[in-house]
């Protein structure tokens, strides 16, 4: 599935708190003597930046083009970026990945999570995460933790980001032995400890952490 490296995904509703775990994550593998690969989807290249611009901070953007261009992000990414780290032996850690799509365009934007999760993985030619770790917290912690409203589907109503969680979770449940799901309103510490677990537990973090 993932060659010689390692590719983890942090999903979650905006304001979850990803962006702590995967610092922490990071941090962690490196002390283990890996290299880590840091990212986040949209906008881990160039024309990722470009895109994460037009579709986050642009005009309206229609719900079919919004899904193409999150999946030509992810398409240039996963080839230029990820694979390429994942070849050398690297941990790849990404702040986003295709479950976003699924749950934000598939059940967020009423597209149909089968018809995007196909687009998706048309996109990044079948890679998937050896984990993806689901950051849960309510669509109402969730708009607390944002305060200011930042880009267009952040700016989304509450059932928007309920639809959200709902689906994150719907997937984690269909599937436990890929994700692991934990409680944003956890201190951070603890959250990360229970990454590490996983990763220990499920034997994926063997070649590297002798
Ligand atoms: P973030 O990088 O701050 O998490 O913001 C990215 C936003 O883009 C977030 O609201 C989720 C959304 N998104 C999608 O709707 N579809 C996708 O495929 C991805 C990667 C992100």
């Amino acid at each position: 599935m993932s060659g010689q490296g390692l590719f983890i995904a942090f999903e979650g509703g905006d304001g979850a708190g990803k962006s702590t775990q995967v610092r922490l994550l990071a941090g962690a593998l490196e002390e283990l003597g890996r290299e880590v690969v840091v990212t986040r989807q949209p906008g881990g290249t160039d024309l990722g930046a470009e895109i994460r611009n037009l579709v986050l901070h642009g005009d309206h953007v229609s719900p079919r083009a919004e899904a193409l261009l999150f999946a030509a992000d992810k398409a240039h990414h996963v080839d230029q970026l990820i694979r390429p780290a994942m070849d050398r032996g690297a941990v790849v850690i990404t702040d986003r990945y295709t479950d976003s799509a699924v749950a934000y365009q598939g059940a967020g934007r009423d597209l149909g999570a089968a018809e995007v999760h196909d687009l998706q993985m048309w996109a990044v030619d079948s890679l998937l995460p050896d984990l993806t770790v689901i950051v849960d917290v309510t669509a109402d912690e969730g708009r607390r933790r944002r305060g200011d409203v930042h880009d267009r589907l952040e700016s989304e109503a509450d059932t928007f980001h309920d639809a959200i969680r709902a689906h994150f979770l719907a997937m984690a449940q269909g599937s436990p032995e890929r994700y692991l799901v934990v409680d944003g309103t956890l201190p951070p510490d603890e959250i990360h400890a229970a990454v590490m677990g996983r990763l220990t537990a499920s034997g994926l973090l063997g070649g590297g952490s002798a």
